[in-house]
């Protein structure tokens, strides 16, 4: 016998069904490409419908208009996949706002708005997923962080705090239902070309301001001793990889797909 097909066994997701929120742009996109690639159901959910609805119809997969911030309708959309389709196996929570200002600055909607989505959506998200899990008798959660964790950037702070809470969120969530067979883990990318970082050098007709790119990249590629900025995919990967069997022995950790960038704060 071949070591392959025991590598492939715990790396393919066959049959499993799996929710990703934000789905419809960046990481959360190209992590409903690659668990369907894996063999995964998945269902691709987004405030943004028609978003949801492409990356779904690229798939194979199932798509909903989902505002992470409604309660009611997360539990919706995770109970009614459950039910249909008799388990609920993978959850993705990488739907996410940033919001830019001063501490000093801040004003008290934005905060609301980035908790709102960042974490509390994430939390509305992860105590249902964990009810149904828990009864199934297994499942694996991936919330997202980011490497804003490590770091006192200035202009950002509702978002690092939103995220700080996410990683706690992601612990005491792995230590309390560990023993139902379900693993929670977080990934908090580093720098990643998607439209939520885009905003630092997109023109008005929508192309890329070429300079403005590399002086927003140039702090965070000096960081990184590869010398990289993150594509999507290379955060989906890492999803994966703690979603799989492969990740059987891993709970409660912050996997941080960065390039290897060390934050000096
Ligand atoms: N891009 C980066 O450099 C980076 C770094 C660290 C962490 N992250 C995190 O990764 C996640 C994905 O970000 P991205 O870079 O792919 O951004 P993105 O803007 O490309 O994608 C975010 C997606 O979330 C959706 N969304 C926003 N609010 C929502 C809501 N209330 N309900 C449901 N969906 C909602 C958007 O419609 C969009 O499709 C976010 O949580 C973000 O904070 C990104």
């Amino acid at each position: 016998m071949t070591t392959e097909p025991l590598l492939l066994r715990a790396h393919r997701l066959d049959d499993r069904v799996a929710v990703v929120t934000g789905a419809g742009s960046g990481i959360g996109r190209a992590t409903a490409q690659v668990l369907a690639a894996a063999g995964a159901l998945v269902v691709c959910a987004d405030i943004d419908g028609p978003a949801a609805r492409r990356t779904a119809a690229g798939i194979g997969g199932s798509a909903a208009a989902l505002d992470v911030a409604d309660r009611a309708a997360v539990f919706a959309l995770l109970e009614t996949t459950a039910a249909e389709h008799g388990r609920l196996d993978i959850l993705c929570n990488i739907a996410g706002i940033i919001r830019t200002g001063l501490v000093v600055d801040v004003q008290e909607a934005d905060l609301d708005a980035v908790l709102g989505v960042n974490f509390k959506g994430t939390f509305h998200a992860c105590q249902c997923a964990a009810r149904i899990m828990s009864a199934q008798g297994g499942g694996s959660i991936v919330n997202t962080a980011s490497g804003a964790i490590d770091s006192a950037t200035p202009e950002i702070m509702s978002y690092s705090v939103s995220k700080a809470a996410v990683v706690q969120l992601t612990r005491n969530l792995a230590a309390e239902v560990g023993r139902y067979g379900v693993r929670v883990n977080a990934v908090a990318p580093g720098l990643v070309r998607t439209a939520m970082t885009a905003r630092h050098y997109l023109l008005p007709d929508g192309s890329v301001d070429q300079a403005a790119r590399a002086a927003a990249e140039k702090p965070l590629r000096r960081m990184s001793p590869l010398g990289l900025i993150g594509d999507p995919e290379d955060i989906a990967h890492a999803v994966h990889y703690l979603v799989s069997d492969a990740a059987r022995f891993v709970t409660g950790q912050i996997l941080r797909p960065n390039g290897g960038v060390a934050m000096p704060w």
